[in-house]
């Protein structure tokens, strides 16, 4: 309940998500005035030396990112305590608990959340230190400690396996938190309520009226200073695991019975389990790979990715792919679903394009003018949808006139709607898991996307190159060429 006294233990408080977005997020709520009365945010790390310094670095990450309002900034201030720890010192675990037990004496009940933004592989060690040193149930009248867990979990099925059984050895699933912050975004909690809430989406939507479904999440930045990270990933398990596939999920899943977060998560589950394997005897028709290299924008070169900080010469990580997936039910068999993401394209944008049919009448038919129905979710950095339809076109015969329908959400919303971790961290407060993945969408989307990893293995798929800040590999278009198709980022240009 929102009315209790919350403590937020942040380990990996100094990092990058830290400045970035938790740190902005809290700032935000504070703003808005929905974090409890009552609240202390205990920052862990080891890179300041004092709670003077943190809070220079993070008053300076905030300037940097929005107009600071000194009066939120302190409030915000007094309620940040920063604890230098460091994760394999006891004694620093030992003393974090008497912090805790401080900060928390005279409140009545407590709700207490451990955030781990740490490099995944201390997840384990944390979760167990909190464990064996007390730090989990402080006092009679606590809750139980929820663990909240950045993406990626696991780098591979087995590894998700393996960390999910510790984790469960000290929090019940009910306390896991895994966060996928695409699921905070507000167009991405919007589409459920397209097309569940208005009858003339949620009647076509089905393999007789929609000829394809494309999905696309294009970013103009680099790996920047996670090099290592992400040539041990790639955009494979980087993005398509977890943001695209729960995407993916939510557009395709079967209506579900109530909006409870079970019932969701059943749903999705189901998805990942009638993805149908890629066809192995016709790899480029499904897949295309690729990784950028470098290239002059004015008078700027932008480096390669294999010149980039932390990533081999010969690194062949891909950055870019793009997909053909099909689903093995009744609702979607046949309609290819479209998905591609990489870094270093042209221009950031996200967006879902669900295209119908052209089951025109044949007075209408494609030659007088006619355009497919589109219907457009954009999820950033312009949120909104747009709806294409065919009208008359003025002083013709017979000829046709595509529109669009424009809905602006960030221009309707008087503010930005608010920052996918301001939602992801309020529910967390309130315990409330349906922004989150649960277990079960980790495995099934882990299974479906070990599968494929090997098959990438097995296959030697090729890596096309596409120089920086350019619209992809052309392979990427013949994908959807060869079936008489485009993809709508571009078409829409
Ligand atoms: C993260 C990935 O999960 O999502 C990053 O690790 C990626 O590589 C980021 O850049 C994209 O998120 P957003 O919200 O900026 O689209």
């Amino acid at each position: 309940n929102i009315e209790n006294y919350f403590q937020f233990v942040l380990f990996g408080g100094t990092g990058d998500l830290a400045h970035n977005k938790l740190l902005p997020a809290f700032y935000n709520m504070l703003k808005k005035d929905i974090l409890p009365d009552n609240f202390t945010i205990i920052a862990t790390g080891r890179r300041y030396d004092s709670q003077e310094e943190y809070l220079a670095a993070i008053k300076n990450s905030l300037s940097s990112k929005l107009k600071l309002d000194k009066r939120i900034w302190q409030l915000l201030a007094a309620n940040i305590e920063y604890f230098e720890l460091n994760f394999k010192d006891e004694a620093d675990f030992l003393a974090l608990k008497e912090v805790l037990k401080e900060k928390s004496a005279g409140e009545k009940i407590h709700n207490r959340l451990f955030y781990l933004a740490t490099a995944p592989g201390f997840f384990t060690e944390i979760a167990e230190k909190l464990k064996k040193f007390d730090l989990l149930n402080l006092a009679f009248e606590d809750r139980d400690s929820k663990l909240v867990i950045e993406k990626p979990f696991g780098s591979d099925l087995k590894s998700a396996q393996k960390l999910n059984k510790n984790l469960n050895n000290i929090f019940s699933e009910e306390n896991i938190f895994r966060i996928d912050h695409y699921l905070g975004k507000e167009m991405i909690q919007n589409i459920m309520v397209i097309r569940l809430s208005n009858p003339i989406f949620r009647a076509l939507w089905k393999k007789e009226y929609i000829d394809n479904i494309q999905i696309y999440l294009n970013e103009s930045e680099g790996v920047k200073n996670r090099g290592k990270y992400y040539d041990d990933t790639g955009v494979i398990k980087d993005m398509i695991q977890n943001h695209m596939l729960q995407i993916l999920s939510l557009i395709t899943m079967e209506e579900p019975d109530d909006l409870s977060a079970q019932e969701i998560s059943r749903k999705k589950v189901e998805v990942f389990k009638e993805l149908a394997e890629i066809n192995l005897d016709n790899f480029d028709k499904h897949i295309v790979r690729g990784q950028y290299t470098s290239s002059q924008k004015e008078d700027k070169i932008i480096k390669a990715y294999r010149e980039e900080n932390n990533i081999p010469d010969d690194s062949m990580t891909s950055t870019f792919i793009a997909l053909k997936l099909f689903l093995n039910n009744q609702r979607w068999q046949d309609v290819p679903i479209y998905i591609k993401s990489g870094k270093r394209l042209a221009k950031k944008e996200a967006a879902i394009a669900v295209e119908f049919n052209d089951d025109f009448h044949q007075s209408y038919l494609k030659d007088k003018g006619s355009e497919s129905n589109l219907l457009l979710i954009k999820i950033q950095p312009e949120e909104g949808i747009s709806l294409q339809f065919n009208t008359r076109k003025p002083g013709s015969i017979n000829k046709i006139l595509p529109v669009q329908m424009e809905f602006c959400h960030s221009c309707e919303q008087l503010f930005n709607s608010p920052e996918s971790y301001e939602v992801l961290i309020h529910d967390m407060i309130l315990g409330d898991k349906t922004l989150f993945t649960s277990w079960e969408e980790v495995y099934y989307s882990w299974k479906f996307i070990d599968k494929f990893m090997q098959k990438c293995e097995e296959e030697n798929i090729k890596l096309h190159q596409y120089p920086a800040l350019s619209q992809g590999p052309k392979a990427a278009d013949d994908l959807l060429a060869d079936d008489g198709r485009q993809w709508w980022d571009k078409k829409l240009k």
